[in-house]
This record gives C-alpha cells, sequence and structure tokens, in this order.
C-alpha cells in the first residue's frame, strides 16, 4: 500500500539539506521542524556535518540533543547562519504568524538574528491574507494578562486565553513562564504595524506576527499530478 507523501516531511528535509558544515543553525520549533532537525541529526552522524544548533524551545532542544547534534546557546556564539523554522500562515508578501506552538518569542530573535531564515511550510498554510484564520499569538506576563486582554480588544481584537485543551487544565505556560492570549483580527491590512501597536502594550513579551523576516520560503505542495514537490517563494 502507498502512502501519500508526508509533506512536512519532503520539505523538512530539503531545508535541512541547505546547511552547510561549521554553520551555526537556528532550530525551528513544530511538527515541521522536527523532520528538519532529524535529518540534521542523520547528517551529523552520516555525513560528518559538523552544526551547532541553537534551538527555539524546550523541545527542539531536547530532540536535537537526543539526534546528535550539539547546542549552544545565544552566549556561546557570534551569529547565527541559517534559522529553519515552520510557521502558521503565509501571506503573498511572504509575511508570516508564528507561535501555534507558543515558542514564538524565541522563534523571533533566533530567526531574527539569522544571515538566512528559511521558513518551512506545506500548501496548507499560504494564504490569501493574515489572520484569516489563525489568530495572532501573543506572549504575556501573567500580571499583565487582564489589561493586556482589554488592550488588545480596544484595538481591534478578540483575545482568548490559550488553554492546555485535553492535555493541561488552565493555561498554556510557555518556555518562559507565561501565557498565551490567542487574539484573532477580521483584517489586519498592515502587519508591520499592528506587530509593533501590540509590543506597544505594556506586559507584551512578542507576538506572532513575522514583517519582513523571511528570506527563503519552501513550499511542500502535491501538485496536480499528485506528485508531491517542493517550490520556492
Ligand atoms: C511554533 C511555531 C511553529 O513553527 C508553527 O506553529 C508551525 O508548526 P507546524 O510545523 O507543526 O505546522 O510557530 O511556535
Amino acid at each position: 500500500m502507498t502512502h501519500p507523501p508526508n509533506l512536512k516531511e519532503l520539505v523538512g528535509i530539503q531545508a535541512a539539506g541547505m546547511v552547510q558544515t561549521d554553520s551555526v543553525v537556528g532550530l525551528g520549533t513544530g511538527s515541521t521542524a522536527v523532520f528538519m532537525i532529524k535529518e540534521l541529526g542523520r547528517r551529523v552522524k552520516e555525513e560528518g556535518l559538523q552544526i551547532v544548533g541553537i534551538p527555539t524551545s524546550f523541545d527542539s532542544d531536547v530532540l536535537a540533543r537526543t539526534c546528535g547534534i550539539t547546542i549552544r546557546t545565544l552566549d556561546d556564539v557570534k551569529s547565527i547562519d541559517i534559522a529553519i523554522d515552520g510557521a502558521d500562515e503565509v501571506d503573498p508578501n511572504r509575511q508570516l504568524i508564528k507561535g501555534g506552538g507558543a515558542a514564538h518569542t524565541r522563534e523571533k530573535i533566533i530567526d531574527g538574528l539569522a544571515k538566512t531564515f528559511v521558513v518551512v511550510i506545506d500548501e496548507s498554510k499560504l494564504v490569501d491574507r493574515l489572520g484569516a484564520d489563525f489568530p495572532v499569538p501573543v506572549e504575556v506576563i501573567p500580571f499583565a494578562l487582564n489589561p493586556v486582554m482589554e488592550e488588545l480588544q480596544r484595538i481591534g481584537g478578540n483575545p482568548k486565553l490559550r488553554t492546555g485543551g485535553g492535555k493541561k487544565v488552565g493555561p498554556v505556560i510557555t518556555d518562559q513562564g507565561n501565557m498565551v492570549i490567542d487574539a484573532s483580527f477580521d483584517t489586519i491590512p498592515d502587519p508591520g504595524r499592528l506587530e509593533q501597536t501590540i509590543n506597544n502594550i505594556p506586559g507584551v513579551l512578542e507576538n506572532g506576527l513575522f514583517v519582513d523576516l523571511a528570506d527563503v520560503i519552501l513550499i511542500g505542495e502535491s501538485g496536480t499530478d499528485g506528485i508531491a514537490r517542493v517550490r520556492t517563494m
């Protein structure tokens, strides 16, 4: 029996192939990044690839170490050569929403520092306009939760505290010990402006609008002929 190709796997593996030896690599978070990290681990073991990884989350840290990738922090490196990370939405202007895994604060630091930021998505992440289906994740210090919720509402958002669903009672807590508000907006005419407006609210640490950061976007798509391929945007 043949299985449909896993587009996240395809694109994750292809992105890992872009990494050159002696690189400092920002390791993204999420199910697509998992394939990229595993492939980097394979290349380390089988091809002698020499890299240092800077993980964007606890999860990616643990996975990368398990895969045999040497891990360092931002205190140990002078620069990041390449970062590879997933996204929740990508618009035609190459702007992104990230933070589906509540890791967007570290992701924005590391992806933003990288000389080359490669985004890895399957075709389902392409949207005509940002925010159509996915709210903007906002990391907030717990002390400021209520005033931040009120301000997000005042600027036109519909804020909801992210909770653990079936896996955890109560709010999702980030790797920094904060909470996440998912704020939906009917329209986001100017993502850069909204990014700054949200970040200016006292108590907000970072939000998931990634504006003018992506250098390369790799899209895994099935194609009308049913053959999976990777397209660059
Ligand atoms: C985590 C992220 C992820 O990169 C984003 O949610 C995409 O995840 P996936 O590859 O599992 O679809 O921003 O904070």
